[in-house]
């Protein structure tokens, strides 16, 4: 008999996960606290914006394969392996993860466990996170220590959730014994047998792959954003700088892209978290440079405030700014800790009348911010704008015309926060461009 599956949190990681590993043929229950997010996707209706997600999701709800509850007892019950996919966000007013809705997970969960079955936690933890969780798994459930921990950290990208869970880079699982190892090579047998690498080590090094691979790739967009300042004070070129790294092997071009810099619910909150913990174990002078990481990456939304104001004239009063983006990235309608947005609101706090769109993230920065301005297309916001600021490189903004968006602004000025836009034809059709990093 085939493991039958459950996924603890119904979120980006955990929708994601459950209508993949159901899309494998396993049978899956999917649970979540949230009742209203439950009834969505029992229904079909996916809560957020992932391509390729929502048929998933209708796929295998019809086949009968996936389901959702927010029962724990019925989870319990179900269940042989349970992964727990809820979030670890920043504390409010300090750098360390939250990880209560871990703690409460196993809380839930654990007095409902008669029988054996391995938990699996997915969600990006503070290292020694599992070794409390393991010890707390065994003394809460009834089954007492035929119930096993093992982790085994997430890395997918929003907008490619359903490719870098079905086939990922690789996968990590962190065990305490053979018997979950074994478990483990079952259930991911189908991305195993396509060649798909795994490392089986123990917890704190499977929870530490996941904060050093976002630590990783954190430091590569400021390393570079970092360039953008040197470039900007020298008068030189960070996309032509960036392009002449990319081809060497050993740096290579991905991730190496300079611009706003990075948002999102990952890598700002992750980083910040890795510092935290590393300071509780004693080895905060090994991370001090994140801070700097951290540090590039809020100055240059700073620096885009700066280049916006130069553009509209020296201040922002009585000038209308258009706002090209307000997802933290393209294809997601993800908008926490989002660079663009952050942006749109510094500026409207110093006085611009600020008019946001985004292809599919205005819902969600609508609810998040109702004293922004909203519009329903690139050219909508850009009508009588006196400056336009490319924030988020929607493919759609990339394939502007600038001759055609020339005829509805104030004036032709446009800030490139992304630099994805060709430079030469919007200057070319009388724009006077402006892009972070470049002269
Ligand atoms: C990230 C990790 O990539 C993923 O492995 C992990 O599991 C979760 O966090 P995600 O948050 O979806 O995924 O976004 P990602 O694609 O990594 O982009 C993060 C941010 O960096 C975005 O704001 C993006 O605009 C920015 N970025 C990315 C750059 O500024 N420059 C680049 O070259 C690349």
């Amino acid at each position: 008999m085939p493991y039958r599956l459950t996924v603890l949190g119904t979120g980006y990681l955990g929708a994601t996960h459950a209508a993949c590993m159901a899309d494998l043929g396993y049978e899956v229950l999917g649970l979540d606290v949230d009742a209203a997010k439950i009834a969505r996707l029992q229904a079909g209706d996916l809560p957020i914006y992932e391509p390729g997600l929502e048929e998933l999701l209708k796929r295998n709800l019809e086949a009968g394969r996936l389901r959702f509850t927010t029962s724990y007892e019925e989870a319990a019950e179900f269940g042989d392996v349970h992964f727990i996919c809820v979030g670890t966000p920043q504390k409010p007013g300090e750098y360390a993860a939250d990880t209560s809705y871990v703690d409460a997970v196993v809380d839930s969960l654990a007095p409902h466990l008669t029988r054996e079955c391995l938990v699996v936690g997915k969600s990006t933890v503070p290292v020694g996170t599992a070794a409390r969780i393991a010890e707390r798994l065994t003394r809460l459930a009834p089954a007492g220590d035929q119930v096993e921990l093992a982790w085994n950290p997430e890395f997918l990208r929003e907008g490619y959730a359903v490719q870098d869970t079905l086939r990922p880079d690789r996968i990590v699982i962190g065990v305490a014994s053979e018997k979950a190892e074994k478990i483990l090579r079952e259930v991911y047998a189908p991305m195993l047998s396509a060649g798909v690498p795994l490392i089986v080590t123990d917890y704190p090094t499977a929870e530490l792959v996941k904060t050093a691979a976002n630590a990783f790739l954190a430091t590569k967009i400021s390393f570079i954003n970092a360039m953008a300042e040197v470039c900007e004070a020298a008068h030189a070129d960070v996309k032509q700088l960036s392009l002449a790294l990319s081809y060497d092997e050993r740096i290579g071009g991905k991730f190496l892209n300079p611009g706003l810099g990075f948002g999102g619910g990952c890598l700002p909150k992750d980083i910040r978290a890795f510092m935290a913990r590393a300071g509780e174990l004693g080895a905060d002078q090994a991370l001090s440079f994140l801070r700097e990481v951290d540090a590039i990456n809020m100055r240059r939304r700073a620096r885009m405030v700066d280049l916006a104001r130069e553009l509209a004239g020296g201040s922002f009063d009585g000038r209308n700014v258009a706002v090209l983006g307000a997802a933290f990235k393209p294809n997601s309608d993800d908008i926490r800790d989002s660079p663009a947005l952050d942006v749109a609101v510094n500026i409207r706090t110093q006085g611009g009348r600020v008019r946001v769109y985004d292809p599919v993230a205005l819902d969600n920065a609508r609810r998040a911010h109702p004293e922004l301005e909203y519009g329903e297309s690139a050219f909508d916001v850009a009508r009588d704008a006196h400056v336009v600021l490319l924030l988020t490189e929607w493919q759609e903004f990339i394939e502007l015309d600038p001759e055609e968006l020339g005829r509805v602004v104030a004036e032709r000025k446009v800030v490139d926060g992304r630099n994805a836009l060709d430079a030469d034809a919007w200057r070319a059709a009388g724009w006077h461009y402006r892009a972070l990093g470049r002269p």
